[in-house]
């Protein structure tokens, strides 16, 4: 029944965290899809599941693409129930299938929201069971079609999760080592800052590599969705695997290489440059990024116009703050004189710390790293006359 996907047209929302909506509104925008209206910690438009795939493959800063299914006004689980119930399940999902719900739930009637995802699969299970007999399988795995639950006040919107597991989770990062930044945020963060896509983009304090890899992804036009195998369409009933085929062939046409950009990656630790490099081999992207295992202040820096973007620790552990005094300022220090002609960018949350590099800051974003609020610090590196450089007005794809 290809019908669903085709020719059923909804509010799909995309999910983000809190900070980057605008960043995905961009995205949405660029990539042709109408945004009907921007919130806190999402962006909605309108279309298809077919649609939905496209976002899934293609959007870089969104966590799960939901298809809404209905609204309707439930105070109780009885009346949760009841709603979810007389929703025609049979033409979303497999009876032989597996399915998982997921909820955001605030409502005076729910203390625990397990209680909430549980009567709701219940009453999806028991109109399969009424009609049929048989019923899917259901638990918590991710990787089977999932439900997602909105159920605010008297407020309740069903949707299907065609993302299933979040869209942060690109799947080509096996090693992440300690404090690795989303996959999501890293291209956000990208986003924020002047580089084009073709200019050279330093990353320096790589890590895991993560902020170097979205850069290289983006700088090759690869869409972040060729790297992973599932997602949550794949298990709806009625799934266009030949459309789906399409969407993949399309994207792999647009992918540019050799890449116009230099992207270049360093880090101290030979564990960080060996999972970098791991992880950017995962990607497709490990022939597109320079690695060098060496101090941040030796990391090669090939002349502008270019960025230049750092993730340094920023003192979650106790009695470490005075060393990272000194890195942050040292950070500065390479900042003024190795990085000439560039654009200069902190991604932190500590702002103590931020101001140890003692630099004037061009731009300061703000952005939510799970619960932490951190900033990206921007600083303008050129010195004498911009109108001689080529201008980076920004990633643009
Ligand atoms: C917060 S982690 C970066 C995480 C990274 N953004 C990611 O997504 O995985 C900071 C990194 O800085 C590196 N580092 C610390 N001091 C350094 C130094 N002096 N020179 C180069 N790298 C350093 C650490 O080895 C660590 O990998």
């Amino acid at each position: 029944m290809t019908g669903l996907f085709h020719s059923h047209a909804s509010t799909i929302l995309v999910t983000c965290p809190r900070g980057m909506a605008s960043c995905l509104k961009d995205e949405m925008v660029r990539l042709g899809f109408p945004v009907k209206s921007e919130h806190a910690t999402g962006v909605e438009t309108e279309g298809t599941l077919i649609d939905t795939m496209r976002m899934n493959l293609m959007v870089r800063t969104g966590h799960r693409v939901l298809f809404l299914l209905n609204d309707f006004s439930a105070l109780t689980p009885d009346e949760l129930y009841r709603g979810v119930t007389a929703l025609p399940w049979e033409d979303y999902l497999m009876r032989d299938g597996f399915f998982s719900v997921v909820s955001s739930v605030q409502n005076q009637y729910i203390r625990d929201t397990r209680f909430a995802n549980l009567r709701c699969k219940d009453a999806i299970v028991d109109r399969f069971m009424k009609k049929y007999g048989s019923r899917p399988d259901t638990g918590s795995s991710k990787h089977g079609a999932v439900v997602f639950l909105y159920w605010h006040d008297n407020r309740c919107s069903l949707y299907l999760d065609t993302s299933g597991e979040p869209l942060s989770r690109r799947g080509y990062r096996t090693v992440p080592l300690t404090a690795p930044l989303q996959e999501t945020l890293a291209a956000a963060v990208i986003m924020m800052t002047r580089w084009n896509g073709s200019d050279v983009f330093i990353n320096p304090m790589c890590g895991s590599g993560t902020l170097a890899i979205e850069a290289a992804l983006m700088a090759a036009s690869i869409a972040p969705g060729l790297t992973r195998k599932h997602f949550g369409f794949m298990h709806l009933k009625g799934f266009d695997a030949s459309a789906w085929r399409d969407l993949t062939t399309s994207a792999k046409k647009i992918v540019t290489v050799p890449v116009r950009g230099t992207v270049i990656a360093s880090d101290i630790s030979r564990d960080a440059i060996e999972a970098s490099r791991s992880n950017a081999a995962r990607a497709g992207v490990d022939r597109f990024i320079e690695f060098h295992r060496c101090d941040f202040r030796e990391t090669p820096v090939p002349g502008g116009p270019g960025v230049v973007v750092l993730n340094p620790e920023y003192g979650e552990r106790m009695g470490h703050e005075d060393s990272l005094k000194t890195l942050y300022g040292e950070i500065g220090n390479f900042f003024k004189h190795r990085c000439r002609g560039m654009w200069g960018y902190v991604f932190t949350g500590n702002r103590e710390l931020a101001k140890k590099i003692g630099l004037r800051t061009a731009r300061k974003i703000l952005f939510m790293n799970g619960p932490i609020e951190c900033r990206l610090l921007e600083y303008d590196l050129y010195q004498g006359s911009r109108k001689q450089l080529k201008s980076t007005g920004g990633y643009d794809k």
